[in-house]
């Protein structure tokens, strides 16, 4: 597969005489691809029913005939004006009960058959009309499923597609009652239409209603992605995807993804690091124009997995954006490194967010590749730069990767519904462990909670996982390599009950966790020999091997054989311990890296980018801030 550059272009908000020199300008900076139309209904159906796609056709065939491919987005999630008093209960319903409006975007609720009807009307108009057009090269999908907090509804569509899923999951009452514990505080139904969603009541809802809706939540997206995916799929041979978000974890992305032949995904840096990271001000300002180190690794290695081997990135951040708390310009350099840094990671195409600064809207403020007024902007010369190199190293690829994380929607649900401590964040604990490996040098895959077959990865790491599927458990029993488990995995059943016996129930591992006690920010339980617990310590009993221990001689990791379960959420000095020790039992080389800098192997060439604000030097070579190197595999480096 090729790598290629793309944009995302608005053609309804210019005048057509500009269509044409906007894509031979788009084609001389070296762009390949352009996505159009995800919110566009209004022009597509000014009034119901009266379908309005000539200037579409004229949009598509101006891109291809300067030789774009174009990308086509189903333009749901943005109905019309119209829509609303055609369906004026299409809305969700947040869970206080008050009711979302009209005027931005994504003001459905995913569980409206009127809604889901007029979606599946107009993508069939635009399926049938351009499924077979020559210049189509993929279709997306709507736009950010789950964005701006829109996957949960409280909508009576909502409710009683809950009840029926409910009927469907359970078969009876009796067998939900039991499943949910709800002799507790006389909580039994005797009908499933007396069950109403988790919200306003007086004090918390039972945590495993708060699961089963939150499943209930994700399948309706899976749902309404489905429609839109068979209907494009009887028209179109073309690829079918869908642009995800960052740090959105409140539907199962992996579900969705199944139906989908790509994951993209929306990476915007500066203000993924203001707006959805927990660090702190020295980080935050350190990091300020060029991004987190590993938060864009991490989504990209995600998405990966989503995608199951094939992704991009849709819309990528090219200079400052609007909607973060502080939105700054990226460092001269960073828009060609982040691109560089998804195509080591394996991305297909990397598409930039957007063609051209629009001067009115939500989104004025947002940095374009141009300016409003049409003279480039400071990224379109970096993307130019990338086009250029892009002739030398055109293949896509990614490199086997030593470790393996694995990554559960459920589980997120799982510590949001009972985080038992406030700081017990599912996706904090994940990136903390993934952060721990790049640190290390290290390749990584991200892994479903599903996987069978963990052979290819000497070590596997398995944090906060609430219940660990049949395969899964079959898998790690078998697995020749090392893995960690822990905190909190396997601590809960399907039905969100304690289990029995005792976590964390690992065939071959004699190890119980007894009690479990969450710590407020400032608290930590030391570990002999360095680095701590925080937010989260378990007391582990049992006959396995004490492989660390607390300061205070208590067992903080027991383990057996290559399986070790670690009992604590462990600080930077900890983690650094825990996976050193992990990848020397597993035979992994590692190499530390230096402050924000950061490795990542494809097939032939091992890249090395600098995300500091500073110099930085790296096996005897320079870096300077922003710096991207693409050396040729296994050359002079030590690391491995
Ligand atoms: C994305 C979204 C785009 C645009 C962009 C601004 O989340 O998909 O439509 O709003 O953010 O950064």
């Amino acid at each position: 597969m090729t790598r290629s550059l793309g944009v995302c272009y608005y053609p309804e908000h210019w005048p057509e005489a500009v269509w044409a020199e906007d894509a031979r300008r788009m084609v001389a900076a070296g762009l390949r691809l352009v996505r159009i139309g995800e919110f566009a209904w209004s022009r597509l159906e000014p009034e119901p029913g009266r379908l309005t796609f000539d200037w579409l056709d004229r949009a598509v065939a101006t891109l291809a005939a300067a030789g774009l491919g174009v990308v086509l987005g189903t333009p749901t999630a943005t109905p019309p004006r119209w829509m609303a008093d055609r369906h004026p209960d299409m809305f969700a319903l947040d869970r206080n009960g008050r009711q979302r409006r009209f005027g931005s975007r994504r003001h459905y609720c995913f569980s409206h058959p009127g809604y889901r009807h007029e979606c599946a009307r107009i993508v069939e108009a635009l399926a049938r009309r351009y499924g077979t057009h020559p210049a189509i090269v993929a279709w997306q999908t709507d736009n950010e499923y789950g964005c701006h907090d829109t996957t949960l509804s409280y909508s009576p569509a909502a409710r009683s597609a809950f009840r029926d899923w409910l009927a469907q999951r359970y078969q009876s009452v009796a067998a939900l009652n039991r499943d949910w514990g709800n002799i507790f505080w006389s909580m039994e139904y005797s009908a499933f239409d007396q069950i109403d969603l988790p919200q306003m009541t007086v004090t918390e809802p039972n945590p495993a209603h708060v699961m089963a809706h939150r499943r209930f939540a994700s399948d309706e997206v899976v749902r309404f992605n489905r429609l839109q995916v068979e209907i494009i799929r009887r028209h179109s041979a073309a690829p079918i995807l869908h642009n995800y978000m960052g740090r959105i974890t409140d539907f199962d992305h992996f579900a969705v993804g199944a139906d989908l032949d790509i994951a993209a995904w929306d990476s915007y840096p500066l203000g993924f690091l203001s707006d959805r990271l927990e660090a702190g001000p020295t980080h935050k300002t350190r990091f300020l124009r060029q991004g987190d180190p590993d938060f864009q690794a991490f989504h990209h290695d995600l998405y990966r997995a989503v995608g199951r081997g094939r992704w991009w990135v849709m819309e990528q951040q090219p200079g400052p954006v609007n909607w973060a708390p502080w939105n700054p310009a990226p460092l001269p350099g960073m828009v060609r490194l982040w691109t560089w840094e998804a195509f080591a990671h394996g991305a297909e195409t990397v598409a930039y967010f957007r063609w051209r600064q629009v001067p009115f809207g939500q989104e004025a403020m947002h940095a374009g590749l141009l300016r409003p007024d049409h003279a480039p902007a400071a990224g379109l010369a970096e993307v130019a730069v990338v086009a250029r190199e892009l002739a030398e190293a055109p293949e896509a690829g990614t490199a086997p990767a030593d470790a393996a994380i694995v990554f559960d929607y459920a589980s997120a649900w799982a510590w949001e519904t009972q985080p038992q401590g406030r700081d017990f964040d599912y996706f904090r604990l994940v990136f903390a462990f993934y952060r721990g490996l790049r640190r290390l040098g290290l390749n990584i895959d991200v892994l479903p909670p599903d996987t069978a077959d963990l052979a290819a990865w000497p070590l596997v790491l398995v944090p906060g996982l609430a219940t660990i599927s049949p395969p899964l458990a079959v898998a790690l029993a078998g697995h020749r390599g090392q893995a960690v488990i822990g905190p909190r995995s396997n601590s809960k059943t399907c039905g969100f009950a304690i289990p029995h016996p005792l976590p964390p129930g690992l065939a071959g591992l004699d190890a119980v966790v007894a009690l479990v006690e969450s710590l407020p920010p400032g608290v930590s339980v030391p570990l002999a020999g360095g680095g701590a617990f925080v937010h989260w310590r378990e007391r582990l009993e049992g006959a396995a091997e004490v492989a660390l221990r607390c300061a205070d001689g208590s067992p903080a990791a027991l383990r057996s054989g290559g399986l070790t379960y670690l009992g604590g959420w462990p600080d930077d000095a900890g983690m650094d311990r825990v996976l050193a020790a992990a990848c020397a039992d597993a035979g992994i080389a590692t190499c530390p890296m230096p402050e924000g800098v950061r490795l990542r192997d494809t097939p032939d060439h091992r890249f090395v980018f600098n995300y500091s604000p500073e110099p930085a030097t790296f096996d005897g070579l320079s870096l300077p801030p922003a710096a991207v190197l693409r050396l040729p595999r296994h050359a002079s480096l030590s690391a491995r």
